[in-house]
């Protein structure tokens, strides 16, 4: 058996169709995802109608998952299920609202980032709250030679502190075992894939604090031109949500980025699981 892939953009991105993920599947067939993740970064698959466990079953065969620090948002019978939503039940937010609404790629600001994650749709506006993500080997393979060279050795600051203050100004700011849990950590701007060996750029807007040893100003510069370069539009595949659609992306090598939609007349309910990944290298 193999996968129906219809590519989405040039450097990647693929939907798989004809495929029923609620369904059992045999392990050659979560062989084929893992295999086409690899390739192609970004697998699309509409119409999989899972339930949680099933979610957090199907997750678990591209690895452990991670557990988010943000508790109040874990609200499903599975703590694996990190909840993202604008909807609030008994005055209580059911899930983080504006979360993501910046480039990044899923927990960069711990020490063992995310390789993966799955994203499934539950309930979706019917404009606005479309996804973006980009290639971050395209991104890195189309830098001038001499950008490589310059930021092959080079080391940034990550840190969730940093993000949670710039995204969430009208919260309360992290708790003491929040804090303890996502101190600042420092990963290469340039990664290697454990798995294919391609080389692609590690950024990111807002967690990315500083690049090590550079002095301020330089370091702000740098870091802006990267970020800016990292989603320029021909890396860049934008997707419109339908309920029930699944999104498995592989946060090693994409970032990925929310955008706004009427919040006051829409709902917007999103369920995602996080695969754990290894240190970047
Ligand atoms: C995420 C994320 C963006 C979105 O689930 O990790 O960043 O559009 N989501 O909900
Ligand atoms: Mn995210």
């Amino acid at each position: 058996m193999s996968l129906d892939l219809v590519p989405l953009m040039p450097a990647f991105g693929a939907e798989v169709r004809d495929l029923d993920l609620a369904a059992d599947q045999p392990e050659s067939v979560i062989d084929e995802l893992k295999r086409a993740l690899n390739q192609y970064s970004v697998l699309i698959l509409r119409d999989q109608r899972l339930s949680e466990a099933r979610h957090v079953e199907l997750s678990r065969a591209f690895g452990p998952l991670m557990v988010h620090v943000l508790k109040q948002f874990l609200t499903t019978p599975y703590p694996e299920i990190y909840v993202l939503s604008n909807v609030a039940e008994d005055g209580k937010p059911i899930g983080n609202h504006k979360e993501g609404w910046n480039w990044h790629s899923d927990l960069s600001y711990v020490a063992e980032p995310s390789m993966g994650s799955l994203l499934h749709a539950l309930e979706v506006p019917p404009e606005g709250a479309d996804t973006l993500f980009a290639s971050m080997h395209a991104a890195y393979e189309a830098l001038p030679e001499e950008t490589k060279e310059r930021i092959r050795p080079l080391s940034a600051v990550h840190s969730y502190a940093t993000y949670y203050a710039k995204a969430f100004p009208d919260r309360e700011p992290l708790d003491e075992t929040q804090r303890a849990k996502t101190p600042d950590i420092v990963h290469p701007i340039v990664r290697t894939h454990p798995e294919t060996g391609r080389p692609s750029l590690y950024v990111g807007q807002d967690i990315v604090k500083e690049i090590v040893g550079l002095p301020f100003d330089e370091s702000e510069r740098l870091l802006a031109e990267l970020n800016r370069h990292a989603i320029r539009s021909d890396f860049v595949y934008r997707h419109k949500w339908q309920a029930n659609d699944l999104v498995i992306w592989d946060n090693r090598c994409t970032m990925h980025c929310a955008t706004p939609y009427d919040d006051n007349r829409y709902r917007r309910v999103m369920h995602r699981t996080t695969v754990s990944g290894d240190r970047p290298f």
